[in-house]
């Protein structure tokens, strides 16, 4: 049986919900206002990033994927207007009964805790997939406002390792921080 976790999470103020294809237009805003503050750390943060053509393929792939059941892409929206003010995810790549959880916030959203908000209800929702054991937030040891997420979440750091180096900013060492 494919278990998944829920399509609409609600939590301190933040709402994470599955995207779909009408929420490519807003997500290609979001990406485009805040481009360069994603392009020093996310791989796919590139000149073409908030063309049309992909990020209708990039939804097609969360659709599959999330029907598969290996990734699961959240769209983080402001409860009360609905406006995109990030994104973020749980992708069973890191072997079998782990989970781990990426995200990004809107470069005009950040500094309010949304990131923190957001891992807070992810590492939630992963822990109650039966089939989980292992939650866990990679990111490149330069980038220290995304290592403060899972720090402030009492994820402890267990080590840190070669890694390729795929965005910019990156020095190709990663953190690798468990759950709990
Ligand atoms: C890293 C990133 C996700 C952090 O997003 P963020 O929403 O600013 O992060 P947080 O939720 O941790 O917010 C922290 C700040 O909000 C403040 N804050 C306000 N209210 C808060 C609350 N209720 N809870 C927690 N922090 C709160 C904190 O004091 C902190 O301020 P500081 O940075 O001045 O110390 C964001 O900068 C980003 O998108 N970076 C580019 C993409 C990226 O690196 N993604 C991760 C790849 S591994």
């Amino acid at each position: 049986m494919t278990v998944r976790p829920p399509e609409r999470i609600e939590r301190d103020g933040v709402v994470l919900r599955r995207p779909r294809q009408e929420d490519t237009e807003a997500i290609g805003a979001a990406v485009a206002a805040s481009l360069e503050h994603l392009r020093p750390w996310m791989a796919w943060a590139d000149d073409g990033a908030t063309s049309p053509a992909r990020r209708r393929e990039h939804q097609e792939r969360c659709d599959s994927s999330w029907d598969k059941g290996s990734d699961f892409a959240y769209l983080a929206v402001d409860p009360g207007d609905g406006r995109v003010v990030g994104a973020a995810g749980l992708h069973r790549r890191i072997g079998p009964r782990a989970v781990e959880i990426g995200y990004w916030v809107h470069v005009d959203h950040t500094g309010r805790g949304i990131a923190t908000r957001v891992a807070a209800a992810l590492t939630e929702a992963a822990v109650a997939l039966p089939d989980v054991d292992r939650v866990e937030i990679h990111c490149d040891q330069a980038n220290v406002r995304s290592a403060a997420v899972p720090r402030r979440l009492g994820y402890r750091l267990d080590r840190i390792e070669d890694d390729d180096v795929t965005a910019p900013a990156e020095t190709g060492r990663s953190m690798v921080w468990v759950h709990p």
